[in-house]
């Protein structure tokens, strides 16, 4: 990659406006990248203790819960792609609607009560997905992750420019007897001072003794639920002593020669990025120099058409999802024809009839030298979620049921216009864009990456995988490398801040993009094997982040 930049021409070399020097880490074991340094060294612990991947990869979540509360506090859900022992599959522990809500849920509440508050919260995944995929794949004993996540909660942990920043926005909207988890004196620590979680020390024990029923049941749960219903909220002890993750099959597709282990629905992701792929191969983007004005109109009108689809696509447990329709060549033919090089252009919205003639997170990424691999994404949805904090154990939750279509024709808090199969409904899971993958070659795993973002995570991850595996670029150049992103609605071209220039921003006007240079799109962790068998580790400057390994 460094070797090529040499080769590119002034304007396109003006596109670099971003510093990437060496890959943050490089190493011959098992390596880890993810959000938070302090999370990816206790992972790193965990695997010099002999712990497989799945053993890290507990271990990393469980202090980025301590860590990291704003989006992975146990309040959450997530997927995680696993690849161990020759065996691929998905986890999938995103929160469901409680029992007593509906598709009418919202028709009477404020505009605000999916994102903030009570009825914001649907039931969470994240212990019960940890718990389940140690159960099924782990190798170190299940207490014996909990030694440092505890200590970092108990002891306390100094807190950093990304800590205060989430908290210091979201304090405001917090329960009040929630926010005392998160201030000393009142106040929100300063980068740098110590912040002691007690009762999150207490909730982590009983996780540790009690496995499952430790959160799910018993004094967790009540604290939970009361803390909900306080906060108007219909979740019930109930609620929570009924979830459950589940076991999937990976979207598989061939790339290039790989093979490549996506999110199936309820994320949108995978599908998503699988058609996008197509679509490059048909409209031979691999042709264009990498990050020409060309080649990112063409990802733009490329992501513009595959995000159309996402509307009929809803959890699988309620509703038929028609991915084999939404990849077919006659429906993706038709979508690279409606493309035009010169010019944006946009079409009709889609409707199952039209198919039927012709669909605040994080994430960390854990690889080792054997090809065996976790990539798991885990979120609140919004930052610190609902804002609603369990009053005891100091639990942040999520505000997950806004990823549900609450209202039709509304926008959600991305920007999302969803479509009614994502309707809410007791025990179902709201859509997610979500996109945990791993790419493998000979059945080993050599890229494994994801990315917060909301939909920008399914344009991230698309692009990261295309740099690296059609332009070469090292884990690193890969993820810092200018992004650009569109979700079809609203019509509008969102480009990096600040890492493309003026001219080729100028360039994508004049072809009729709205162009968007507001905000980063997504952040990205990724850990690569490469083929001289030495693990890159990567994450993404667009934020914080950690890479550990030996
Ligand atoms: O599941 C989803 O698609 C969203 N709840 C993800 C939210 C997210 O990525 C926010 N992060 N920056």
């Amino acid at each position: 990659m460094r070797k090529y930049l040499q080769n590119l021409s002034p304007i396109l070399a003006l596109t670099f406006s971003f510093s990437a020097g060496a890959v943050p880490l490089e190493t011959s074991q098992i390596a880890i990248a993810g959000p938070s340094q302090i999370a990816t060294d206790i992972g790193e612990q965990v695997a010099l203790a002999g712990g497989n991947v799945v053993d890290t990869a507990v271990a990393t979540a469980l202090a980025l819960s301590v860590t990291s509360p704003y989006y992975a506090a146990f309040g959450g859900g997530g997927f995680a792609v696993v690849a161990i022992d020759k065996k691929l599959e998905v986890l999938d522990f995103r929160e469901v609607a409680p029992k007593k809500m509906g598709p009418d849920s919202y028709k009477a509440l404020e505009k605000e009560a999916s994102r903030l508050g009570g009825a914001a919260i649907g039931v969470p995944g994240i212990p019960e997905g940890l718990y389940q995929l140690h159960k099924k794949y782990g190798k170190l004993p299940w207490k014996k992750l909990f030694a440092e996540p505890i200590k970092l909660a108990e002891d306390g942990f100094r807190v950093s420019g990304e800590w205060v920043e989430m908290t210091t926005e979201a304090e405001a909207q917090m329960n009040a007897e929630g926010k005392k988890h998160f201030t000393v004196k009142d106040k929100v620590p300063k980068p740098g001072e110590i912040l002691k979680q007690p009762g999150l020390a207490k909730a982590l024990k009983l996780f540790r003794d009690q496995g499952r029923k430790g959160f799910y049941e018993g004094d967790v749960a009540k604290d939970i639920a009361s803390t909900v219903q306080k906060q108007k909220g219909l979740m019930t002890v109930e609620d929570l002593k009924n979830y459950k993750s589940q076991w999937r099959e990976p979207l598989k597709i061939k790339f290039l020669g790989y093979d490549v282990a996506l999110m199936p629905p309820p994320s949108s992701g995978g599908i998503v990025i699988a058609q996008a792929l197509r679509l490059f191969e048909k409209l031979n983007l691999n042709k264009l120099e990498p990050l020409s004005v060309d080649e990112l109109h063409l990802i733009g009108e490329t992501l513009s058409r595959t995000f159309r689809g996402r509307n009929l696509l809803a959890d699988p447990g309620f509703h038929e999802n028609p991915l084999k329709e939404l990849q077919s060549d006659a429906y993706l033919d038709r979508l690279t024809k409606s493309i035009n090089i010169k010019k944006h252009t946009t079409i009709a919205p889609l409707d199952m009839k039209a198919l039927k003639e012709s669909s605040q997170t994080t994430h960390f990424s854990v690889l080792d030298k054997d090809g065996n691999s976790v990539a798991m994404t885990i979120t609140l949805n919004g930052n610190y979620g609902s804002k609603m904090v369990s009053e005891k154990y100091g639990v942040a939750l999520n505000n997950e049921m806004d990823d549900f279509t609450t209202i039709l024709g509304e926008p959600n808090m991305f920007g999302l216009v969803q479509g009614a199969a994502n309707k809410v409904e007791a025990g179902k899971r709201p859509l997610s864009s979500m996109s945990p993958t791993l790419v493998l070659k000979d059945g080993k795993v050599v890229l494994s990456v994801g990315s917060p973002g909301g939909p920008r995570i399914i344009s991230a991850v698309l692009q990261v995988l295309y740099r690296s595996l059609v332009n070469d670029f090292d884990v690193d150049w890969a993820i810092q490398a200018p992004r650009v992103h569109h979700q079809y609605i609203p019509d509008a071209l969102f480009v990096d801040k600040n890492r493309l220039s003026p001219i080729v921003i100028e360039k994508l006007k004049e072809r009729g993009h709205k162009v968007n240079t507001d905000s980063h799109i997504a952040k990205v962790y990724a850990v690569k094997l490469r083929k001289d068998g030495i693990l890159e580790a990567a994450y993404d400057s667009r934020g914080e982040g950690g890479a550990s390994g030996y």
